[in-house]
């Protein structure tokens, strides 16, 4: 639904992750005032191109090239303050150096120990693993939810700080402890943050109060989302999901700002689907085609590189993240990837004990079981990353487009045809 008070646009990605986020918003960043990353950490990884140069970014928001552009970094992250100067330090190499960034002093402070935990729980768990990317996220999480994590404001706080981690070190070295893992030194640990703070320090604020103030000014608000509905750990594929919810919905809670704050919300999808991790994805495929899709679009993860899964668009999923984080628009990302494969298929829904079902089901067992029901389409074989609209593309692109139109009940404003942020092309205008 279209909230028309404030002007300020959500983009989500709508499967697992990897859809194009970090490009799409920061195209979109261009006409935004301000930026906002409201939940995860640096278990996102956002490739970006920009006039030939590539860069990374993990935590940092999207807007971070564009000097005249608000950052904040809100209180629904978890962020890793090591991960983070070594970010920026990063960015600085490559030129980025005027920049405005906002830290939330609610958001928790990501600790060396939840890192080891992360992995020693993926090392234990036996048919659960997950698969995480091993940055600390679940354990920080699990942290702030048993009211026993660090916020950026306890690291303003010396005295307080030294307490809480004295505290926290207690607990977790006995787990470490028992596990027979090596356990941490306090001095060493609070060298390491106290070092990164003095870096971050004069970025960190009450970041509700100059998000709420740059909507109440008609300022152009870009929310960007990390990861996908899928990975939700509410409505994601569960307990194959993040620890974090990258819905919409979520965002009023994760920044601090009234339930009617989001205009649209934009989902990005890629005209094909991938996942990394465990977990089922039904309409995965292994052969020649995906092969050449994991080449051509580079389907490797960019924050552990592993070699992403392919699988056909599935519209039955992106009509799930459609109604649980209200899309009001859809972004096709990757569509190039596509051109020169003969036969394109799409699920429009799944077979699940001999009965067609048009959503996803929450039981494990089903959805390891489910059977995707395909529609076939024409593909294309032109060159299509020059194109400058969408009545330029081949006719069977367009018949492409409009067909994920369709089937997910959201209209396609923009798609993509290149890594380079001006191979993007709006077909509806998203701000106002
Ligand atoms: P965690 O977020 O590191 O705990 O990992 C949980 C699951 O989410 C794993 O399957 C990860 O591969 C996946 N995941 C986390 N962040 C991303 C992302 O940014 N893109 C794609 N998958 C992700």
């Amino acid at each position: 639904m279209n909230n028309e008070k404030y002007n300020s646009l959500s983009v989500v990605g709508t499967q697992w992750g990897d859809e194009g986020k970090g490009k799409i918003t920061n195209y979109l960043s261009l006409k935004a005032d301000m930026v906002v990353r409201h939940q995860g950490g640096n278990n996102a990884g956002h490739s970006i191109s920009i006039d030939g140069k590539k860069y990374s970014l993990h935590l940092i928001p999207s807007g971070i090239f564009n000097p005249s552009v608000k950052n904040v970094m809100a209180n629904g992250m978890v962020i890793d303050p090591l991960a983070l100067v070594k970010e920026l330090e990063i960015l600085e190499s490559q030129g980025i150096k005027d920049y405005q960034l906002f830290i939330s002093d609610r958001a928790h402070v990501l600790m060396p120990y939840h890192i080891r935990l992360d992995g020693m729980y993926e090392e234990l768990k036996g048919f659960r693993k997950i698969g995480t990317t091993k940055k600390g996220i679940g354990p920080a999480y699990v942290d702030k939810f048993s009211r026993d994590g660090i916020r950026f404001a306890d690291l303003l706080d010396d005295e307080l700080f030294q307490n809480l981690l004295k505290d926290n070190l207690l607990i977790k070295n006995k787990i470490f402890e028992a596990f027979g893992k090596e356990k941490f030194c306090f001095e060493e640990v609070y060298e390491k943050i106290i070092s990164a703070r003095e870096k971050i320090k004069k970025f960190i604020t009450d970041t509700s109060l100059i998000v709420h103030e740059a909507l109440e000014n008609g300022d152009k608000v870009l929310f960007e989302g990390a990861q996908g509905v899928l990975l939700c750990i509410d409505h994601g594929t569960y307990p194959f999901v993040t620890s974090s919810s990258p819905t919409s919905s979520s965002i009023p809670v994760n920044v601090g700002i009234p339930l009617n704050s989001i205009s649209k919300t934009l989902g990005v999808v890629k005209s094909y689907s991938t996942r990394v991790g465990k977990g089922a994805f039904p309409t995965e495929f292994e052969n020649k085609i995906s092969k050449k899709i994991r080449e051509i679009g580079n389907e490797f993860g960019t924050t552990t590189g592993r070699p992403r899964r392919i699988g056909w668009f599935d519209a039955n999923l992106v009509r799930h993240a459609a109604r649980v984080s209200g899309l009001t628009d859809i972004s096709v990302t990757l569509l190039d990837v596509l051109s020169g494969i003969d036969k394109l298929k799409i699920c429009k829904s799944y077979l699940l004990n001999g009965k067609e079902i048009k959503y996803l089901p929450a039981g494990e067992t089903d959805f390891n079981n489910l059977k995707p029901i395909y529609i076939n389409l024409p593909g294309w074989k032109e060159d299509i990353t020059n194109v400058k609209s969408f009545d330029e593309l081949p006719k069977n692109a367009k018949k492409y487009l409009l067909k994920i139109e369709e089937l997910t009940g959201v209209k396609v404003s923009q798609f993509s045809i290149g890594p380079d942020r001006n191979q993007t092309i709006d077909i509806n205008q998203l701000f106002k």
